[in-house]
């Protein structure tokens, strides 16, 4: 058994990213959610993100996808964690590709019984429909969705010079949401 408040091995949290580049905004948000993250639990929780950019992930199908490197890369640091935070701009109504793929390449072996927390940036005004449907591809590799989530709008907007979000309620949101990953993450790790 791995406790966390009373000890023993930190949780993994892990961010995938729906842009190719982490400089972006929806590698901003992992940043800051994976921030938070850590500081609920300090010394308790550690944190990775996926790059694309460096490590591009082939379509699913594709000539020579079955041995691809970065895939068992990508795989294999699916199963060290132990929750997950997607973060997909919306696009035309629903996730990226690259977010779709990413989640094409992972199993129930990899993610069953882990929990999942969900972000996404769109250009215009905020929709639920990118939510709802990683919700429902992180259902169908069973993975425990927490009801909570973030949805930011007008994103070329949404943050300071600094990088921090100009909305205090999103960024209350992003705080609950940081706090139950870990603590459900802690309630089914036990
Ligand atoms: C192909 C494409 C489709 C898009 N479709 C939508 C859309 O349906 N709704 C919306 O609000 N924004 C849409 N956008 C804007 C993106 O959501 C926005 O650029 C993105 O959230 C910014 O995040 P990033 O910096 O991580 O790429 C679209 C952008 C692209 C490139």
């Amino acid at each position: 058994m791995s406790t966390v408040g009373g000890v023993s091995d930190p949780i993994v949290v892990m961010g995938i990213c729906g842009t190719y580049d982490l400089d972006s905004a929806n590698g901003r948000m992992l940043e800051i959610i994976l921030n938070e993250c850590e500081e609920h639990m300090q010394g308790k929780v550690e944190t990775v993100i996926w790059d694309h950019g460096a490590n591009p992930l082939p379509l699913v199908g594709a000539e020579g996808c079955w041995d691809d490197p970065n895939v068992k890369g990508f795989q294999e640091m699916a199963v060290s964690a132990d929750a997950f935070v997607l973060s997909s701009p919306e696009y035309h109504g629903t996730m990226s590709g690259v977010m779709k793929n990413s989640l094409d390449w992972l199993y129930s072996k990899h993610t069953s019984g882990k929990v999942f927390g969900l972000i996404c940036t769109l250009g215009g005004q905020s929709s639920n429909n990118t939510l709802n449907h990683m919700r429902i591809a992180a259902r169908w590799i069973h993975g425990w969705v927490a009801p909570e989530q973030v949805a930011i709008p007008n994103i070329k907007e949404a943050f300071n010079d600094d990088g921090s979000l100009v909305n205090e309620e999103i960024n209350s949101r992003v705080s609950s949401l940081a706090s139950s990953i870990v603590e459900n993450t802690i309630k089914l790790r036990r």
